[in-house]
């Protein structure tokens, strides 16, 4: 059981990867994004996502085995997200990936979509797998629809040691990015905008203060955002934003990224304090794509010796590639799903 196809269609990315176990390579890892379909809205619309992959996701499955030069016959099992995510999004990968199941005779395998992102650090840009990530070690997670940080004690063991208490942290940079006349989704345009004036605090929002657990909170820092806005009278609840300017925009958006920075590079002194025995720390999900928040996690981890890894910006968002590795290693484990497997079981 070594050709392992993994699909992935949990939100509004319609993803296909061929990953070899034996050689520990992935053959191919192809994407289509639906942002183009979505940011009208201001956000994922679900009808929209589920129509989407129903339309996509045989084109991009025969793509991904065209670039791995192989075809159905030659996949060993088929690794397919199952929770969590949109539901009308995950039942699309989940039917077709039954469909090939049932036809070829094919084992099936359910991956969780977060276990994929906990795992995605293995997976090295030119498409080898890494071996160099010890046990235990701490994930930070953060995507748009979730951020915890995780202990990592194996493939397949890991337990959260702390979790957002509201919003995720890339949906705090969506909902600014919204506030402040961003188009969806946020998080690469604050950080854009935020270069331009190189990184300062200009407006010192608040940190989080809570030092008692791992615990994260978002929500009041984008309400932080929108009542100082309010105050200065840039914002009124009723009509929206009101004359802001490029200059106002980048010293938001800079302000924000710091704090949220802030936020994550205390935590992560904190859980290194908690949990000594980790030798290492993995930054995964949409919000590692985040060249800053990277550069300031890296120093944490180099000032505390720790040995700090992060996937390239194509496997930190969501794809397939990290469902195909994840569904790799249960395989092998003999975790086998049937015909009988749910969403969200
Ligand atoms: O992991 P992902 O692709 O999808 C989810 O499962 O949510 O993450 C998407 C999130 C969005 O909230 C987006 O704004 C954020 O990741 N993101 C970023 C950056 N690029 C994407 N956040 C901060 N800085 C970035 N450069």
């Amino acid at each position: 059981m070594s050709i392992i196809l993994g699909i992935e269609t949990s939100c509004d990315e319609t993803a296909a990867s061929i990953y070899n176990s034996k050689e520990k390579k992935l053959l191919s890892s192809v994407l289509f994004s639906q942002i183009k379909l979505h940011e009208i809205y201001g956000g994922v619309v679900p009808e929209i996502a589920s129509r989407s992959h129903l339309e996509k996701i045989d084109i991009i499955i025969q793509n991904a085995l065209d670039q791995a030069k192989l075809n159905l016959d030659n996949i060993d099992c088929i690794a397919i997200t199952n929770k969590p995510g949109l539901v009308g999004s995950l039942l699309i990968g989940l039917c077709f990936a039954k469909s090939i199941a049932f036809v070829k005779n094919k084992k099936l395998i359910a991956v969780d979509h977060i276990e994929g992102h906990i795992f995605s650090s293995y997976l090295n840009q030119d498409f080898t797998i890494r071996d160099d990530i010890e046990f235990p070690h701490i994930c930070l997670s953060a995507s748009g629809g979730s951020t915890a940080l995780y202990l990592v004690e194996d493939f397949g063991k890991y337990k959260i040691i702390g979790q957002t208490l509201d919003d995720a942290a890339g949906e705090a940079f969506d909902k600014v990015a919204k506030i402040i006349g961003f188009g969806y989704p946020g998080g690469a345009k604050i950080e854009k905008s935020a270069q331009t004036v190189n990184f300062q605090d200009f407006f010192k929002y608040p940190r989080l203060k809570n030092k008692k657990d791992l615990n994260l909170s978002f929500s009041g820092l984008k309400t932080a955002v929108l009542y100082d806005l309010i105050n200065k009278n840039f914002y009124d609840l009723k009509t929206g934003p009101k004359n802001i300017n490029t200059v106002l925009q980048n010293q938001v958006s800079s302000s924000l990224l710091v704090c949220i920075s802030n936020i994550f590079e205390d935590k992560i002194k904190q859980a290194f304090k908690l949990y000594p025995q980790a030798k290492a720390f993995t930054f995964v999900g949409g919000v590692a794509c985040n060249n800053y928040i990277k550069t300031k996690l890296e120093n944490v981890c180099d000032n505390l010796n720790k040995h700090f890894v992060s996937p390239h910006c194509k496997f930190c968002g969501d794809n397939a590639a990290m469902i195909a590795f994840v569904g790799a290693y249960k395989a092998k484990k003999n975790e086998i799903d049937n015909l009988y497997l749910d969403v969200f079981k």
